[in-house]
């Protein structure tokens, strides 16, 4: 386990940005987990070797255990609207999920 190393989940969405760059400039390095880790480089840039984005679903218990692997801690920061729109089952899935990981 790396004592600096923290997944932040949404980390590309508004909050989740934000919690990136706090951890960062506290000189954590970051894994930056969301279904579209090309993103990533749009918000961040591709320059900084402590930041990197990982392809997660939080559907996909598989991908949330390889994001957390070896990780000191976590942020979860996905959009509980974009998975609220989603059907009950679903949410429920991601959440029990998350709370597993
Ligand atoms: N915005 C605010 O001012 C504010 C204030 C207080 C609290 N909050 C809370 O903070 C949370 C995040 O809000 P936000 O405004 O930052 O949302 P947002 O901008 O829509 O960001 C959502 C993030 O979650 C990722 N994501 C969505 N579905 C995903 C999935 N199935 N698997 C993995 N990643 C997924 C998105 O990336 P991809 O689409 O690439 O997956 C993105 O990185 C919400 O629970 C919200 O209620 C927000």
């Amino acid at each position: 386990m790396s004592m600096r190393l923290v997944t932040v989940f949404g980390g590309t969405g508004f909050l989740g940005r934000r919690v990136v760059r706090r951890l960062r400039e506290h000189d954590f390095s970051l894994r930056i987990a969301s279904r579209h880790p090309d993103r990533s480089r749009g918000f961040f840039g591709s320059g900084d070797p402590q930041l990197r984005a990982v392809g997660v679903d939080i559907h996909d218990e598989r991908t949330i255990a390889d994001a957390l692997a070896d990780a000191y801690g976590a942020v979860n920061a996905v959009s509980l609207t974009t998975v609220a729109s989603e059907n009950h089952d679903s949410r429920s899935a991601a959440n029990q999920n998350m709370i597993a990981a």
